[in-house]
């Protein structure tokens, strides 16, 4: 995308932001009438300005952050996110000092006890964003929502903004240094998924009525595991969720294809840098895999326990050849 086109959106997208709250403040001004949106039938369109009020809002970034790491977590998942602090997110790793930071994003819980667990989780580690709403997988389009809408108020000088799961491994050092040389600046780069479709299934977990969405297919889209938002892209989807109806469940559909489309956002796909299986990912650590550790940007690991470790102690041990690529 070249820059005016880029600026002239931002523009627009600005101009429509303040048109639409003039719009709905005004006490006399009608409903917004409802809009299209996308192909999701716009009568059924609900204004939705979708407020997030914090529970929790750490800072972590400063004016030298220039990648915030975003972690979905589930309330209850304690270790992963330790783990996750020992490994990839060491904040005592001297390469990164203030440059990458990373942030666990969740919901609230209604169990009493797990909630003081956060609190004091946090008051640790002072990485925790909990916002109100219920820690939900039907929710999951809500959490997306307030990683990327934290993202872009509370850590401005990032350049780039990492979507990650919490049971995936990310290899900064490979990722830092692919940013550092890709040139186009204003897109979205994942793992792209191609033909899927919605689940018609009102049983399935991952139902959507074609209410919700009237197309038989999803647009090409990023698989949610490993997201890495330009920050420009990120501004331009939070300002068109905050007007529109989420779509639960499919975050990553959502996020990652269905607004990208909208708003003519390219997708760069990074397939062969991801792998998607924890089988996968074993194989790889175990075996003398000729693919060196910054090989890969993102690793799924579900088992065993410990595992992440291991990954990170192979992606170490090519630490200084990764440092020696950054620096040159
Ligand atoms: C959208 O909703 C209206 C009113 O309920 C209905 O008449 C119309 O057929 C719907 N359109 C689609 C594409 O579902
Ligand atoms: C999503 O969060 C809202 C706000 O807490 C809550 O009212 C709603 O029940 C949650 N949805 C689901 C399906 O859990």
């Amino acid at each position: 995308m070249n820059q005016k086109a880029a600026a002239v959106r931002v523009f627009v997208a600005l101009l429509f932001g303040t048109v639409y709250v003039l719009f709905t403040t005004s006490a006399n001004a009608p409903a917004a009438p409802p809009k299209d949106h996308n192909g999701v039938n716009g009568s059924d369109y609900a204004a939705a300005v979708h407020e997030v009020s914090y529970r929790t809002r750490s800072v972590v970034c400063s004016k030298y952050t220039f990648l915030l790491v975003v972690v979905h977590s589930a309330v209850r998942n304690f270790k992963l996110r330790q783990s996750i602090r020992d490994t990839w997110a060491d904040a005592r790793d001297t390469w990164r000092q203030e440059a990458v930071r990373t942030v666990f994003i969740l919901g609230e819980s209604e169990d009493v006890g797990d909630q003081s667990r956060v609190d004091e989780e946090n008051h640790i580690h002072n990485d925790v964003v909990q916002a109100r709403f219920l820690d939900s997988y039907a929710n999951l389009t809500r959490k997306h929502f307030v990683a990327l809408k934290y993202a872009t108020e509370s850590c401005q000088s990032a350049d780039h903004i990492v979507k990650v799961d919490d049971d995936v491994f990310i290899n900064l050092p490979a990722i830092i240094s692919y940013l550092s040389t890709s040139r186009t600046k204003d897109n979205i780069m994942c793992n792209v998924l191609k033909h899927e479709f919605p689940n018609r299934n009102p049983r399935h977990k991952l139902f959507i009525s074609e209410k919700e969405y009237p197309d038989n297919e999803y647009p090409p889209f990023c698989m949610g595991m490993a997201i890495i938002y330009s920050r420009h892209a990120a501004n331009m989807l939070v300002t068109e969720a905050e007007n529109a109806k989420f779509i639960d469940k499919i975050d990553d559909v959502y996020f990652g294809g269905i607004l990208p489309r909208k708003l003519r956002i390219p997708l760069e796909d990074l397939r062969g840098k991801y792998s998607e299986t924890g089988a996968n990912t074993l194989e790889w650590v175990r075996s003398g895999d000729a693919r060196p550790a910054w090989f890969y940007f993102a690793l799924v690991w579900h088992r065993p326990r410990g595992g992440m470790k291991h990954v990170w102690m192979k992606v170490r041990a090519n630490q200084r050849e990764t440092q020696g690529s950054l620096l040159s």
